[in-house]
């Protein structure tokens, strides 16, 4: 029992949330910076750093005042101590320790992977174990999920993650940053069929992924098609070629989720769980959403998915988590320090 806040600020979001009795979602504000990224089409740390500096007081406050009680109410303090950017998880966690220490409340550690592996328990109750994908900016990681503190990694990626595929490739369309929702809009005039893309690791079997060949091959495909050109700038090669542009998004964005949807199949028929919880970022793409949720009728799986609000970072998810921590009395002290590359499982 007990309010729980959340902090979050791994990356590009600052996030606080409070949940009442692990359960009731009282406020989650999100403070978003694509504003200050997007002209360099990707996240730039330091600037992410500043800017959780500058917002994170205020939009704690606004999470704390909108969840109607005061700061001395909060039973607890739950932060992501990792992985992510260290400057911008260092926002975060020193916040958090300030507010454990002045209002001598239990400061809890939360593995952002971990918040979003449960996301989805925000709105739903998950039956356990279960096999979760987890595809964001930064990884692509296949779990089984047994309980709170029991994964096992099944396979992740061995190069680039699913979202920041779609970033890389969004930014050689010339279709800004964040690069998902981009190709996502982009590929809804465009044949998926019409551009042939490797699907890395596939026929291979197992659970890694890998992304970076599709990358290389869009780029192959644009060069082989203007051999004439120099190629400094595909983007500018592009103007004037929208179809081919959604052509290729289509194409790029069925080829990634071929690959996430039959992984994730065969982690079911291999485990024999047949539970799947879909979350990061990438989890938002509408395709994606769609295809998984087919396995439910075809293949007799059941399949959730957090609402996109909390499919992207968020710290509601964060609470969550810190919530059956706290149950627990499981605590971090004060020495907390921030893990860039902690991972779980
Ligand atoms: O989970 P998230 O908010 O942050 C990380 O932990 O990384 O995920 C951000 C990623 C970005 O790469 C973004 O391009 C991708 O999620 N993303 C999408 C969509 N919306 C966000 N990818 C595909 N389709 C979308 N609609
Ligand atoms: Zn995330």
């Amino acid at each position: 029992m007990g309010y729980i806040l959340g902090i979050e600020s791994s990356c590009d979001e600052t996030a606080a949330a409070v949940l009442k009795d692990g359960r009731y979602i009282l406020s989650s504000i999100i403070g978003f910076q694509w504003d200050i990224h997007s002209k360099y089409g990707g996240i730039v740390p330091e600037l992410a750093c500043r800017r959780h500096i500058e917002v994170i007081y205020p939009i704690v406050n606004e999470a704390v005042e909108k969840a109607g009680i005061k700061l001395s109410e909060l039973s607890a303090v739950a932060v992501t101590s990792g992985p992510g950017l260290i400057g911008a998880l260092l926002v975060g966690v020193s916040f958090a320790k300030a507010l454990s220490y002045s209002l001598n409340i239990p400061l809890i550690s939360v593995n952002h992977l971990e918040g979003h592996l449960w996301a989805v328990n925000l709105t739903h109750r998950v039956q356990k174990p279960f096999i979760a994908l987890v595809v964001s900016g930064g990884h692509t990681n296949l779990y089984m999920v047994k309980d709170v503190g029991d994964y096992k990694l099944l396979g992740n990626t061995l190069d680039d993650a699913a979202g920041e595929a779609f970033d890389k490739v969004s930014k050689i369309l010339g279709l800004g940053y964040p690069g998902g929702p981009a190709i996502e809009k982009c590929a809804e005039s465009g044949d998926a069929d019409a551009i042939a893309l490797p699907r890395g690791l596939l026929k291979k079997g197992g659970f890694d992924f890998s992304f970076s060949g599709m990358k290389t091959a869009v780029l192959s495909v644009i060069k082989s098609r203007y051999s004439y050109a120099h190629v400094d700038d595909i983007s500018e090669i592009l103007c004037g070629e929208d179809q081919l542009r959604s052509d290729i998004a289509a194409s790029f964005q069925k080829a990634v989720i071929d690959i996430l949807v039959l992984k994730s199949l065969s982690a079911v028929q291999k485990t024999g769980i047949n539970r799947i919880v879909l979350s990061g970022g990438v989890a938002c793409n509408k395709l994606l959403r769609e295809k998984m949720k087919e396995l439910e009728v075809k293949e007799g799986i059941t399949v959730y998915i957090p609402e996109p609000k909390f499919c992207t970072d968020n710290a509601a998810m964060i609470a969550w988590v810190g919530y059956q921590y706290y149950k627990k009395g499981i605590f971090s002290d004060l020495k907390l320090n921030p893990d860039a590359q902690s991972s779980i499982g």
